[in-house]
């Protein structure tokens, strides 16, 4: 396989493929916070990831969520269909915790009924300021009905991932997604794995994503597998 490195973000590389519809995924160690400020490579966490994934992208596919996750190419690296990514993210809420804490001085642990949708432009230098129908639609980053989508999949993502997990004895918190059109169609793309969401145990609410890496809490790759582990991800024995 031909590779060309396309893209390198702050955890993922993209490469190309032969096929020119289809890209190269390769999860990295890279685990960033605070929009790339302080980042540091934590040892399995491509590999959790990229298992993680591409179990999550399969449940919704099944749900008939469409998205780019073609196939799992090798333990860090999955084939994906390469995609014009759409440069806001979608942020659902089922609980108050992170930035609507600190933006609405609401408690964290708030349950939030119906729950919460926001946009923010991809914009790491901007710090990814909070965004609305009105700008995406005025500076040309999604049609109306590109909105329209991203937000009717993005709680369809909920209604299959909220029940999913709590079947598992974990609270989904919250979530970002991103979308991209696919030879005009919109789907998901980019990843749902612990370094994009809020998980907590549903009984002690231990924190069991990101945030232990952004407050220092440690052990953050063990509780990604934890994770993983509860929810039916076959991940590689460890030799
Ligand atoms: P970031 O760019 O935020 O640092 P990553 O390290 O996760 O994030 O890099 C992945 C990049 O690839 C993101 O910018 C994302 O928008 C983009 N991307 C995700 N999925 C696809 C896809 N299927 N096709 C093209 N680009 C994608
Ligand atoms: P927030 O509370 O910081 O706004 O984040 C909400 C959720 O979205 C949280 O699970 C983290 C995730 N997220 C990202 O993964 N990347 C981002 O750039 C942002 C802004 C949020």
């Amino acid at each position: 396989m031909t590779q060309t490195l396309l893209y390198t973000g702050k955890a993922k590389s993209l490469y190309t493929t032969d096929n020119p519809d289809q890209l190269l995924c390769i999860f990295r160690n890279d685990t960033s916070a605070f929009d790339g400020q302080r980042i540091e490579k934590l040892e399995r966490k491509g590999m959790v990831n990229n298992f993680f994934n591409a179990f999550i992208m399969e449940t919704l596919n099944k749900a008939g969520i469409p998205n780019h996750f073609v196939k799992r190419h090798s333990e860090e690296a999955s084939i994906v269909k390469k995609l014009t990514m759409i440069p806001v993210e979608c942020v659902v809420r089922n609980v108050a915790a992170g930035s609507l804490c600190r933006r609405l001085g609401v408690s964290a642990g708030l349950e939030l009924n119906p729950p919460t949708f926001e946009f923010f432009l991809k914009n790491d230098e901007l710090h990814d300021p909070m965004v609305n129908d009105s700008l995406i639609l005025t500076f040309n980053w999604a049609s109306q009905k590109d909105i329209d989508q991203m937000k009717k999949y993005a709680f369809a993502v909920n209604d299959v991932l909220k029940k999913l997990f709590l079947e598992a004895g974990l609270i989904l918190v919250d979530y970002k997604l991103e979308f991209g059109h696919y030879h005009g169609e919109l789907i998901l793309g980019d990843e749902f794995s612990p370094d994009g969401c809020r998980i907590w145990d549903a009984e002690t609410k231990k924190v069991l994503d990101k945030d232990r890496f952004r407050k220092e809490m440690g052990d953050v790759v063990e509780a990604y597998e934890e994770v993983a582990i509860r929810l039916g991800v076959k991940l590689p024995q460890v030799a």
